[in-house]
């Protein structure tokens, strides 16, 4: 099964992927940790996004086209896509890369959160810095002993792009080019759309229930 997270800066993408790769054995492809990873490696292509991403713009299509395609590339499906696509040229791109590899994409699912919550969310985000678990000060707290329950690790990092002004521009990012996308799978009968507000199990219970309808 090939899905689609759909969904504002916080709206819980990655939480719920990471749930998803879990219990369903998927594959996350999230370009925003791929774009991440780019970074700190120092890649040329990583020094090129950094600035762009900073301010909270989108990294050109080609780029994280070339990323997804290179990850699909002898992939057998499960696929959760998580912050891709975020363009209709990128949605193009990815209806084109799973033809050619005979696979389809199975549910878009919509996650829809207002933006105040979103603000609230993003600014109380910390990640692990050993394996990526994300927490939130307020709804997610690292535990008291300071240590990640997944992996153990005690350094936690704060995103350069967590800041009211590259939020903001993240937001008007997403309403002029990703929204867009929301009428585009609707057309297509591919998209549900889930309650993002609600806590993390209650999303994760609406989102396998839409997956089972797919
Ligand atoms: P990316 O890394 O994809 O960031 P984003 O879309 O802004 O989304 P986030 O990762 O901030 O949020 P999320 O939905 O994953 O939420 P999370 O689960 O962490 O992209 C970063 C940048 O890379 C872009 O701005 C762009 O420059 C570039 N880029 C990436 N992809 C691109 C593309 N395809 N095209 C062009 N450019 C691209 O949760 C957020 C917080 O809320 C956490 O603290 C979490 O613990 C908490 N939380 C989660 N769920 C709940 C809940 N239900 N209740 C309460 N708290 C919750
Ligand atoms: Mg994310």
């Amino acid at each position: 099964m090939n899905i689609i997270l759909l969904g504002p800066p916080g709206a819980g993408k990655g939480t719920q992927a990471r749930r998803l790769v879990e219990e369903r054995g998927m594959t996350q492809l999230s370009t925003g940790d791929m774009l991440r990873e780019a970074r700190s490696s120092g890649t040329e292509m990583g020094k090129r996004v950094a600035a762009v991403m900073d301010r909270g713009e989108l990294v050109t299509d080609e780029i994280v086209i070339g990323l997804i395609a290179e990850k699909l590339e002898g992939g057998g499906g499960g696929f959760i896509f998580d912050g891709f696509p975020r363009t209709l040229a990128q949605a193009d791109a990815l209806g084109a890369l799973l033809d050619n590899m005979g696979q389809r994409l199975d549910a878009v699912i919509e996650m829809r959160v207002d933006d105040e919550a979103l603000v609230a969310r993003i600014t109380a985000r910390s990640t692990c810095a050993g394996c990526g678990e994300v927490y939130n000060d307020i709804s997610r707290p690292i535990p008291a002993d300071g240590t990640c329950v997944k992996c153990g690790a005690t350094e936690f990092t704060r995103r350069a792009d967590d800041n009211a002004d590259s939020l903001r521009q993240r937001l008007m990012e997403y309403y002029k080019k990703t929204s867009p996308l929301i009428g585009y799978y609707h057309a297509k009968g591919q998209l549900s759309v889930v309650d993002g507000l609600g806590e993390i199990d209650a999303v994760s219970a609406e989102i396998k229930a839409a997956l089972d309808k797919a």
